[in-house]
């Protein structure tokens, strides 16, 4: 059976893209057939993420009715299935986000589980893909801005039936002015799975168009993800040895920053 999983936040540019590329990167490399979907539909940015070139046709093209969702699935050189999005304005103007759940539903049975990069938002693109999910994992930052947002979209998830998987606090400095993960764990009545620092090397591995998972596979950050992904796929996998060290002695030096 396939799962649909939809990356969700409310607020912009709080790592959606980054978490839902990592978590299918991760997911491909465990061995379930997963396909990573660009929902965010006015402004798509996923495949800057993966390196992916124009793709003749995209979600935009499904959702217009003028392909079928086969013909937009793109091939990442590791192998992960991608549907991307187009890119142009006239794009953005003639799509109607509303048909995104039933289109989603032709891909049921090809995939273990569907991933669906969501838009900043709480407008009819972010609906559709909370919608058409089974689950949402919801990425949130530690301020208050961004877990207010965070907790309308879990609202819309609860209407709508979607589960809620819990909450990827990402981009955590450990600053004083920072909620904790109490903090939005009672703001947000659900379990954070997964707090990933601020890393500097989620701006390289853009810059490298290579998901941290891949570009960065033994840093702390990118084995966070990938034991989440583990997670959610009921897959029993721990972080290597030398990395468990790693992440120990990275901790013990900062003691005495
Ligand atoms: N933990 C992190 N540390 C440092 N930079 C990060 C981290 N997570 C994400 N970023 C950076 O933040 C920027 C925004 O991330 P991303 O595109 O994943 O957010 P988004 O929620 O998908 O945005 P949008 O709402 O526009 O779709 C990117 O430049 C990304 O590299
Ligand atoms: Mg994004």
């Amino acid at each position: 059976m396939t799962r649909i999983i939809t990356v969700a936040s409310g607020k912009g540019g709080v790592g959606k893209t980054t978490v839902a590329t990592n978590l299918a990167a991760s997911m491909h490399d465990f061995g379930v057939r997963t396909l990573l979907m660009d929902t965010n539909l006015t402004t798509p940015n996923m495949g800057f993420h993966l390196g992916i070139p124009l793709h003749p046709k995209t979600i935009h093209d499904v959702l217009r009715g003028e392909a079928r969702i086969h013909e937009a699935v793109f091939v990442h050189s590791t192998g992960l299935h991608v549907v991307p999005a187009g890119i142009s304005i006239s794009d953005l103007k003639s799509t109607d986000p509303s048909k995104l759940p039933r289109v989603v539903l032709d891909l049921v049975g090809d995939y273990d589980t569907i991933i669906m990069d969501g838009s900043a938002g709480l407008g009819k693109e972010s609906l559709a893909s909370i919608e058409a999910a089974d689950d949402v994992l919801i990425v949130t930052n530690p301020n208050i801005p961004a877990v207010t947002d965070a907790l309308k979209a879990i609202k819309i998830a609860e209407e709508f039936g979607t589960n809620v998987l819990g909450v990827v606090l990402n981009r955590v400095t450990g600053k004083k002015s920072e909620l904790s993960v109490e903090d939005v764990e009672s703001l947000l009545s659900y379990p954070v799975v997964a707090v990933i620092k601020e890393n500097p090397l989620f701006h390289e591995s853009l810059a490298a168009k290579t998901p941290l998972v891949y570009y960065a596979p033994s840093d702390p950050e990118a084995l966070k993800i990938k034991k989440l992904a583990a997670e959610i796929a009921g897959i029993s996998w721990e972080p290597p040895s030398y990395a468990r060290k790693q992440g120990f002695f990275t901790r013990l030096l900062s003691l005495f920053k």
